[in-house]
C-alpha cells in the first residue's frame, strides 16, 4: 500500500506564490512507487481545497475549486472531510506542509497537525515558532553563544508614542548602517537598510506595519552563505552554498523578481571556515529545536572573515532552483531521495512522541 501524503501548500502569507512553486516541484519529485500525493491547496483567504490535480498546483486559484473544499478534522485520525457534506475523503498517513511564512511556518499549522495526530515533515510547534520569530531566535542564540550581529528590539507602541526616543535607543547601541526587520516575516518583506536617522524612522514605520516587535541589527558587509541540514537528534549537514545578490542586499526583488542573483554551490571558502559553519549550523539547528529539515543562513564578513548566524528557515524554498534541495543534490542526494528521508524523519518523530506519557 502506498502512503498517502497530504501536500499542503499556498496559504495566507505574502509567500503564497513561492509556496505554489515549491509544491509543484515537490509533487513531481516524490517517489511514486512509495507515495500517493494528495495536493491540498490553502487559498489566500485560508480555505482548504483538494485533492486538486497535481499539474494545477503551480496555478491554483480559489475560484477553480468550490466543490473541492475540505476540512482536516482536528482530532486523531488524520481524516480529511468534505466541507460540503462532511463525508470522509481520505485518511492521510503524513503531511508535507510547504506553506511558507505566517500561519504555515510559524507553528500554527504544525499545531493543527499535532491535534490531528499526523506525522508531518519539518520542525514541530516549538521549533517552527522559534525560527519564525527573529527576536526570540536571537535571544536563544545568545544563550548558546552562537555568533551573531549586535541587535536591539523596538516595539510598535514605542514607535507610535515617541519616534525620537526609539531612534535614540537604537543609536545608543548600534552604528549606521543598520537593518530593520519585522520580528516575524520572510522573503525580506518589510526589511530595510538605514544609513541615517531619517531612513531609520521610515524603516521603523514600515517594519511596524508587519509586526508589533521590530528587530534592529548592526549592518555588516558580508558574503551570504547557506547550508542545508536534515535529521532529528543527529542531523546531517551539507556543504555551504553562497548567494551573490543582484541588489544592494538580498531583498524581495533580488530573491524573486530580478532572477539575477547567483547561487554558487559549493561556496568558495577556506576549509576551516566551512568546518566552523557546519558545526555552528548543527549547534543552531539543535538549539532552536529544529527537526526534519531546515536551511541555516550565515554571514561571513568581508575583510575579517567573522562568521555570524543570520537566520534559520524551518520551511525553506523547495523550487527546482532553491538552495535547500540544490545543496543536497550537490552532495549526491536527489530530491526524490531527500523527500523519502524527510517523511521517514517525520514518522520517527511521531513514533518517539508516542512514548511521552500524558497520564497524571
Ligand atoms: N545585519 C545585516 N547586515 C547586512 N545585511 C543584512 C543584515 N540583515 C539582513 N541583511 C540582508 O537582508 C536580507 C534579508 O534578511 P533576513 O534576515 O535573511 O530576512 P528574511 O527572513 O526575510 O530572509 C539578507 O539576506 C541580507 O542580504
Ligand atoms: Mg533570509
Amino acid at each position: 500500500m502506498k502512503k498517502k501524503i497530504g501536500l499542503l501548500f499556498g496559504g495566507r502569507s505574502g509567500e503564497h506564490e513561492v509556496s505554489l512553486v515549491s509544491a509543484g516541484n515537490i509533487a513531481k519529485s516524490f517517489d511514486t512507487e512509495l507515495f500517493e500525493i494528495v495536493p491540498l491547496f490553502i487559498s489566500r483567504s485560508g480555505n482548504w481545497y483538494g485533492p486538486i490535480p497535481a499539474e494545477e498546483i503551480a496555478t491554483a486559484k480559489e475560484e477553480q475549486y468550490a466543490d473541492l473544499q475540505v476540512i482536516l478534522a482536528a482530532q486523531p485520525g488524520g481524516i480529511l472531510l468534505s466541507a460540503k457534506d462532511g463525508h470522509e475523503i481520505c485518511r492521510l498517513d503524513a503531511v508535507f506542509p510547504i506553506v511558507h511564512g505566517t500561519y504555515g511556518e510559524d507553528g500554527v499549522t504544525q499545531g493543527l497537525l499535532e491535534l490531528a495526530d499526523i506525522p508531518y515533515a519539518g520542525a514541530g510547534v516549538t521549533g517552527s515558532a522559534v525560527c519564525m520569530d527573529k527576536v526570540v531566535m536571537r535571544k536563544i542564540l545568545a544563550y548558546h553563544n552562537i555568533p551573531q550581529v549586535q541587535f536591539t528590539t523596538v516595539l510598535r507602541s514605542q514607535i507610535e508614542q515617541d519616534m525620537n526616543a526609539a531612534i535614540q535607543a537604537v543609536e545608543s547601541v548600534l552604528d549606521y548602517p543598520v537593518f530593520i526587520k519585522p520580528a516575524n516575516g520572510g522573503s525580506s518583506v518589510g526589511i530595510n537598510k538605514a544609513k541615517d536617522a531619517n531612513e531609520l524612522a521610515e524603516a521603523l514605520r514600515i517594519a511596524a506595519k508587519y509586526d508589533r516587535k521590530v528587530l534592529v541589527e548592526q549592518g555588516v558587509t558580508v558574503r551570504e552563505i547557506e547550508v542545508s541540514v536534515m535529521g532529528n537528534e543527529q542531523p546531517m549537514v551539507s556543504q555551504p552554498g553562497e548567494i551573490c545578490s543582484s541588489n544592494e542586499f538580498y531583498d524581495y526583488k533580488a530573491k524573486y523578481v530580478d532572477n539575477k542573483s547567483v547561487a554558487v554551490i559549493p561556496a568558495n571558502l577556506p576549509p576551516e571556515t566551512i568546518v566552523r559553519i557546519q558545526e555552528l549550523a548543527v549547534e543552531t539547528y539543535l538549539a532552536l529545536e529544529c527537526e526534519g529539515f531546515a536551511r541555516v543562513d550565515f554571514f561571513v564578513e568581508e575583510g575579517t572573515g567573522n562568521i555570524y548566524l543570520n537566520e534559520v528557515n524551518s520551511l525553506p524554498g523547495f523550487t527546482d532552483i532553491s538552495m535547500y534541495p540544490k545543496m543536497w543534490e550537490q552532495a549526491g542526494i536527489s530530491t526524490t531521495e531527500l523527500l523519502t528521508r524527510l517523511i521517514a524523519y517525520a514518522e520517527a518523530r511521531h513514533e518517539d512522541r508516542k512514548k511521552n506519557s500524558i497520564d497524571c
